[in-house]
């Protein structure tokens, strides 16, 4: 071959390498499957062993995936930028509303109105004001900090640099999505896959010269911080936004109620075509901000605002294989290896097939023509299969009884709540003693929301793992670095970025550090309970002592499940390990309780009986702001109960043998000076 076609070749590869590592690393959507990524990466590698003369710095050779978060400077959002729950379709609605009926304790009577705003599939942004001028702008990054993109952001004709507006708050994080339109998209073609990934690529381009070239957009549609904003609704906020000089969704519109929320639906999905923008759905967000203040959010995602996405793209392949995933719980996923195909400008190769029942239920089997349905950043997954043409020597699909990965048995276990057998298979080994369960729990370790290590990504882990440089979470913080710097892909300056990532999450919040442990059923809720229960990491470590008292985690929110979980956590001598390792190593900082002075500080509450007006979990929310926490049984340690109507006799009951003061709702709201 001549010089110039193996150039050719070699530019190729690594074009198609950047792409695949920039869904990976910066979009965390992969395209492809890791034996075909794998195959790319070497194909490069041996090229340039081969022809010395080949080189590019995006070689995987020369760095460590995609990276471009580096060339910009982190700042913390002063209110976190959430993402959305998803609905697929009116049941999920219904459910919506009826948890916001529950916490505001409000009848299914009570008429909800709702922003409904299309949902533009392009990057976040949030643009600080202050007095009137545009000062620094913000990406959303993982939602707690961003990157600081104003110089790009600043490119942007939407985006208003000064306000004169005598309305316009003195202080506001105006917060919207940044996107191309498909008309202009249609000569960005050959540098990017989609318009998202144009207007990411564009916005995080080094230098804002280049982002001037291409022709970004910016619609507002909420803010975080603010200091004097008079709006009361989100309709009047948005009639603000435009009068300031934002563009705002010309689609967005004031519905009331589930039903009306459907019409709408069909009417912009129907249109969704004629519109110049890509859109994946509807937002809906309760109008009233008083109510938005009361709802609050769960996690990461506000409880008064949804998403209703858009009925997927769909398209038939042929299954080649059924594979079995251990996840970091020891759930057996299957997984369908399909015939590769181009879904809605998304390369697909693998379909979640979600648990044994499915396949059983579906008779999905290798060999099969599957329609394969993708929505949205949801792993695509197999909607049916065609029987009529299957082969007939074909053979149904038989679940593996023993863990394909240790050989311990796998069970399905028994839900007490649902009185029903799980769907779901586990294997029965013990965390860090079944392999693919470790390695999971070690990608969960470093993982976004959990430690957060920016650069160890999911194959590094696996990676390391194979080398043993890593068996438990400890083993990360005494990783031998000369060693990493001498493999394969790596060098000097790529180790030192893992280093330094490294470093930097060695102070770390409880939170992030009960919900990094991977503890099952202790997801990021869950963990922020726990951690404002126990206060330090020392006391956490100290409940293994404790936990088989039965005075123990009297703590709202946590049920017996969890419990459960937390105890079998602790009885693993594995565990403790880690966590004893972990204490000599990381700086976790204690909790200190938000609203020190709060007027509830330091007290415990428990509620019996129906509160008028008011749900439980509003109460809760309430006790928590003034720094009050909430618990779940009566014992001595409680020092106020609030009866409702109805309330549990025994618990009254021990409330007064253990003279604990009794309040009805009003004396309790005046604690709060709230007057019902
Ligand atoms: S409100 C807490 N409004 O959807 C509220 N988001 O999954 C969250 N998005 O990150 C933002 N259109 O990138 C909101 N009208 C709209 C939106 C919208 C698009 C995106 C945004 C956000 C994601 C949430």
């Amino acid at each position: 071959m001549k010089k110039n076609q193996i150039e050719l070749q070699y530019k190729k590869k690594i074009k198609l390498l950047t792409e695949y590592n920039k869904n990976y690393f910066d979009k965390n959507n992969p395209i492809v499957d890791d034996n075909d990524y794998d195959k790319l990466r070497k194909e490069i590698l041996l090229l340039e062993k081969n022809y010395k003369f080949l080189f590019s710095k995006n070689s995987p050779s020369k760095k460590i995936g995609y990276k471009p978060s580096k060339n910009f400077k982190k700042v913390s959002h002063r209110i976190s930028m959430l993402s959305l729950a998803n609905a697929f379709g009116r049941e999920d609605l219904i459910n919506f509303e009826k948890k916001i009926f529950n916490f505001l304790s409000k009848n299914k009577d009570f008429i909800l109105s709702y922003s409904a705003e299309p949902k533009i599939d392009g990057i976040s942004a949030s643009l600080i004001y202050k007095n009137g001028e545009f000062k620094i702008g913000l990406s959303r990054g993982d939602g707690k900090e961003g990157e600081d993109i104003t110089a790009n952001l600043a490119t942007i004709n939407d985006i208003p640099k000064k306000i004169k507006s005598k309305d316009f708050p003195e202080e506001i994080d105006v917060r919207g999505e940044v996107y191309i339109q498909n008309s202009d998209f249609e000569n960005l073609k050959e540098k990017f896959a989609n318009p998202r990934n144009a207007a990411s690529g564009s916005l995080r381009q080094k230098n804002p010269e280049d982002t001037k070239k291409i022709p970004l957009k910016f619609i507002a549609y909420t803010f975080g911080y603010e200091k004097g904003l008079k709006a009361k609704n989100q309709t009047d906020f948005l009639k603000n936004l435009d009068d300031w000089g934002f563009k705002t969704n010309p689609l967005n519109k004031l519905v009331t109620g589930v039903d009306n929320l459907l019409i709408n639906y069909s009417k912009i999905e129907k249109d969704r075509a004629k519109i110049d923008f890509d859109i994946d759905g509807i937002v809906y967000k309760i109008n009233d901000f008083e109510l938005q203040k009361r709802l609050g959010n769960v996690a990461n995602s506000p409880r008064w605002a949804i998403a209703h996405k858009f009925a997927s793209n769909k398209a038939i392949s042929k299954i080649l294989n059924i594979e079995i995933q251990i996840g970091r719980t020891g759930a057996l996923t299957p997984v369908a290896k399909i015939k590769p195909i181009n879904i809605g400008g998304v390369v697909v190769s693998n379909a979640t097939l979600h648990n044994e029942d499915e396949i059983d239920r579906k008779d999905i089997r290798i060999g099969d023509l599957a329609t394969i349905e993708r929505a949205g950043d949801v792993i695509p997954h197999i909607l049916s299969v065609d029987k009529t043409k299957r082969d007939k020597k074909s053979l149904q699909f038989i679940f593996p009884k023993n863990c394909p990965s240790c050989g311990s048995k796998t069970i399905k276990e028994f839900n007490n709540v649902t009185k029903k057998e799980d769907a779901v298979r586990r294997c029965s080994s013990e965390g860090y003693d079944c392999e693919k369960i470790a390695i999971e729990k070690l990608k969960h370790f470093v993982s976004k929301e959990a430690l957060n290590i920016e650069g160890f990504g999911k194959k590094i882990v696996e990676n390391f793992w194979k080398l043993n440089l890593i068996k438990l979470p400890q083993d990360i913080f005494n990783l031998d670095f000369k060693k990493i710097e001498n493999l394969e892909g790596w060098g000097k300056q790529s180790m030192e970025n893992l280093r330094y990532s490294i470093n930097q999450r060695k102070n770390i919040s409880l939170e992030r550090l009960i919900y990094s442990l991977g503890i099952r059923h202790i997801g990021l809720e869950n963990a922020k309970i726990l951690s404002k229960y126990f206060k330090s990491f020392y006391n956490f470590i100290n409940f293994s002592n404790e936990i088989n008292s039965d005075d123990i985690l009297n703590i709202d929110g946590i049920g017996e499940t969890q419990l459960q979980s937390v105890k079998n956590f602790f009885n693993n001598k594995v565990n403790l390990n880690i966590l004893k390792d972990l204490q000599k190593i990381l700086v976790v900082k204690n909790i200190t309780t938000k609203n020190k002075n709060g007027l509830l500080n330091a007290k415990t509450f428990m509620v019996t009986g129906k509160l008028n007006g008011i749900s439980r979990a509003e109460v809760k929310s309430l006790i928590e702001e003034n720094s009050g926490s909430s618990v779940s049984t009566v014992s001595k340690k409680l020092d106020y109960l609030i009866i409702g109507d109805k309330p549990t006799k025994k618990k009254v009951d021990k409330a007064i043998e253990f003279k604990i003061t009794i309040l009805n709702q009003s004396q309790f709201l005046k604690l709060l000076n709230i007057t019902s």
